[in-house]
């Protein structure tokens, strides 16, 4: 049985041919950076737009290096939370016409929730019961996962998710965006103890987060604290310390939280997924952590962390279980 995903939740427009048995047959993703770079961030309009031209073009693509027709399809998933309402809408309304036209079912996937699934169609094995770890630009986010599909908000950000502060400090170092791959350039080239950056709720029991303040620490270190005077950024050894002693708080932050959740509740398997999972230090830190604490861990590779649509094969544990949407699936911007 093959499986038709599209992925529209924010700046990749994506398509992915998958089987019933997880087998990823082709994944297209059509990246908006450069539409987005002028402005520092994804502009949801100009996202929606971008979709609209590139949604038909990316299916086509999928179908044809499947090297199937669209006819053998058997199955419709999109993910339709969370994300930019005018950006989801656009996926979920191709894959309502699709699923009609071609008369076959229809199934709402939770980009999250894929995100962690990721973990599970890279690894030989099952990976749940395990923690979710989801840091992306929109979300910083652990889960208690039983199963693929029943996962328990353990705590999140109260403000920017780590992704959204790499790409601040990015435009507050004048490294351009997306600032995550600009900033971990950066930081390789600095010293991460030159500034001692604040790790909120680093040492508290509660799996919570927060980075405006550290990215607050950042801005201040570059300008001073009257940031009404237009200063340069900095640049030369200052600007790599800055970016590698931030990198170096976002990870300390990300790793002791991680270690918090599986001693909580006694898992020893931890799942990450999202955008950030692409940073290499990041990586590092989480396999030590994983290795002390006799955990499991379970990455996707690059391509499968960054927003792609292969990771809505979790749309077939709900085919599995009959759990279809009908024609009134809607876009459903915040985390369901
Ligand atoms: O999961 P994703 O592709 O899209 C969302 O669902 O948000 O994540 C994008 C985020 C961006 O904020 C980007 O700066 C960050 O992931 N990112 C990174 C790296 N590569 C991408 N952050 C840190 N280090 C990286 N190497
Ligand atoms: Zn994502």
């Amino acid at each position: 049985m093959l499986f038709l995903a599209l992925e529209t939740s924010c700046d990749e427009t994506a398509a992915a041919v998958f089987t019933d048995e997880l087998a990823v047959v082709s994944s297209v993703v059509a990246s908006q950076t450069e539409l987005h770079a002028r402005f520092g961030g994804v502009v949801p309009e100009i996202a929606s737009r971008a979709h609209l031209r590139n949604l038909l073009p990316v299916i086509d693509e999928a179908i044809g290096r499947a090297g199937i027709a669209l006819a053998d399809i058997g199955c419709i998933a999109v993910h339709h939370t969370p994300g930019l309402v005018g950006a989801l809408l656009i996926g979920v309304s191709a894959a309502k016409m699709l699923s009609l036209a071609l008369g076959v079912p229809l199934i709402g996937v939770n980009h999250v929730a894929s995100h962690i699934f990721a973990c599970r169609l890279a690894a030989e094995g099952d990976i749940y019961p395990c923690i979710g770890l989801v840091v992306s630009g929109g979300h910083t986010a652990l889960f208690h996962c039983d199963t693929a599909l029943s996962l328990q908000l353990l705590g999140g950000t109260r403000d920017d998710a780590a992704g959204e502060a790499f790409d601040k400090v990015a435009a507050i170092l004048g490294l351009g965006f997306p600032g995550g791959p600009a900033v971990e350039r950066e930081a390789a080239l600095g010293n991460p103890r030159a500034h001692a950056f604040p790790r909120s709720f680093r040492d508290d029991a509660r799996l919570e987060f927060s980075f405006s303040g550290l990215k607050t620490a950042v801005l201040y270190s570059c300008h001073g604290q009257d940031v009404s005077k237009a200063v340069p950024p900095p640049a030369g050894p200052k600007r790599a310390d800055l970016a590698a002693s931030f990198q170096a708080a976002v990870i300390d932050v990300l790793t002791v939280k991680c270690k918090q959740a599986l001693r909580q509740t006694g898992l020893k398997r931890l799942a990450v997924g999202g955008g950030v999972t692409a940073n290499k230090a990041l990586r590092a830190a989480l396999q030590e952590m994983c290795e002390k604490e006799c955990a499991e861990l379970f990455i996707p590779p690059m391509n499968l962390c960054t927003d792609n649509a292969a990771m809505a094969a979790l749309a077939v544990e709900k085919w599995k279980r009959g759990e279809f949407a009908g024609p009134e699936l809607d876009a459903e911007p915040n985390f369901l």
